[in-house]
């Protein structure tokens, strides 16, 4: 049972527009080099699919899984990798494909680990972004959409597992978290 009420942010077409947007950039940004695209699981497996699907350039993909210890709403700034990155990075050019940047624990100390492995350069590329709770240094490159606060659901995005498949993008109504 989904106790939760919400209601919409960000419809599909809006997007869909906003993915395109984010993909013709980031086409010009890496004409010509050799792009390698990480996707975070599981938050950002339907935004990877988007934006690899609107990319122009020719591109490889992969994943990992990061989880922190703590809550779903509060990150504990423990963070394991369940699943690494299989392909070698050395002279890459990779873009981390996350679903939320909040405290920015999580990319924060993944962006780390990765530079150890000789890439040309690591970005990141968020489908949001939630700046004014940042707690660690994490510059998000390409940015979906800012948002201030609140908790997003949709497109992905879960809360305790629900609402991933939702094709728009939700936030919760906090007096009923
Ligand atoms: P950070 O380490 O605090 O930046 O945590 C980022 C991770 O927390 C994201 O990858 C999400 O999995 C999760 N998260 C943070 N805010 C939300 C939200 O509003 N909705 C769903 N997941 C969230
Ligand atoms: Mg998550």
């Amino acid at each position: 049972m989904n106790r939760e009420r919400k209601s919409i942010l960000y419809d599909k077409e809006r997007i869909d527009r906003r993915v395109k947007e984010l993909a013709k950039i980031i086409s010009r940004d890496y004409e010509g080099r050799d792009l390698l695209l990480v996707g975070i699981l599981k938050g950002a497996f339907i935004f990877l699919a988007d934006l690899s699907r609107s990319l122009s350039i020719p591109h490889s993909l992969d994943f990992a899984r990061l989880a922190s210890y703590g809550s779903q709403a509060q990150s504990s700034g423990i963070i394991e990798i369940r699943k690494d990155i299989e392909m070698p990075l050395e002279g890459k050019d990779v873009i981390l494909v996350e679903d939320i940047v909040d405290t920015g624990t999580t990319l924060a100390f993944f962006q780390k680990k990765i530079l150890q492995r000789n890439p040309r350069s690591v970005k990141i590329c968020a489908l949001i972004d939630k700046k004014e709770r940042r707690e660690v240094e994490c510059n998000a490159h390409y940015v979906g959409f800012s948002v201030e606060r609140g908790f997003i659901v949709g497109y992905g995005l879960d809360f305790n597992e629900k609402y991933r498949y939702l094709p728009d993008i939700y936030i919760i109504d906090e007096s009923t978290l």
